[in-house]
């Protein structure tokens, strides 16, 4: 990365797809833990693009540096929001949350804020929409929760596709803030049975602390 290097958000489009593609590929084949991030298929990745909301961060000479995504796909968004309904026993009332997926920064312009800027432009965008968002993260992705939780985003199901892969769904309403009673439980991201019980009794996740999650209790279910 080049010092005092500035960046531009894009919006991306269908005509971007190979270059998505190629910046995913290049970058998920450099990463430590594959499990971090779940590769879309060709047909995912143009569905999102062609029918979702697609964004970039360029530097200056033009060159893909990062990426985020809406999908719009209604049916799985309500897949989503069934998950959140199950994990939390109904808890907590969501319907459609719509995933913000293919979170990406290149290796060498990671902890600059580039993740942070991407978060930004996913939810105003959002918020413009008038769409709940779900991100869908490997439990132990610490970088990812983070970041997600920067923006007020809360931990609200689990979702155990294979011992492999173990994903803490995040939500985040457009049109309310969650509130809390004082936080009321510290359980380890390794300890996936007391983190799904934590959230069967309506405790949310707010925010990450070394390895543990940080659970508070849902102030009155579900309202502002
Ligand atoms: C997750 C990722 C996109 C974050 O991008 P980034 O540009 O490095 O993030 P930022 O510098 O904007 O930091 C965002 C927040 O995450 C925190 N964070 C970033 N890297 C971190 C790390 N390694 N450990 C703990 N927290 C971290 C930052 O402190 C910041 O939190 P704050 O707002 O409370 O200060 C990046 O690490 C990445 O591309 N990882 C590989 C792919 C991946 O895992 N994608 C997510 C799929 S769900």
């Amino acid at each position: 990365m080049k010092k005092n290097e500035t960046f531009e958000v894009v919006k991306l489009t269908a005509t971007d797809y190979d270059e998505e593609r190629a910046f995913l590929t290049k970058c998920r084949k450099a990463l430590r833990r594959k499990a971090f991030f779940y590769p879309y298929t060709d047909d995912q990745l143009r569905a999102v693009m062609d029918g979702g909301e697609a964004f970039g961060v360029r530097g200056e000479n033009g060159r893909l540096v990062g990426t985020f995504n809406i999908d719009l796909d209604e049916e799985y968004a309500k897949e989503l929001a069934a998950g959140i309904r199950n994990s939390t026993g109904g808890a907590v009332d969501v319907h459609a949350c719509y995933e913000a997926s293919g979170l990406m920064v290149d290796g060498g312009y990671r902890g600059k804020g580039l993740g942070k800027t991407l978060m930004r432009a996913v939810t105003t965008r959002a918020n413009e929409l008038k769409i709940d968002l779900c991100g869908v993260v490997h439990i132990e992705n610490i970088a990812s929760l983070n970041t997600f939780l920067g923006q007020n985003f809360v931990i609200a199901g689990l979702f155990e596709l294979n011992s492999r892969y173990i994903f803490l769904y995040l939500l985040k309403k457009f049109d309310f803030s969650f509130e809390f009673t004082q936080e009321c439980d510290r359980i380890s991201i390794r300890e996936t049975g007391a983190v799904k019980r934590a959230l069967s009794m309506a405790k949310l996740g707010t925010a990450i602390v070394g390895d543990e999650i940080v659970f508070s209790r849902l102030s009155r279910t579900g309202l502002k």
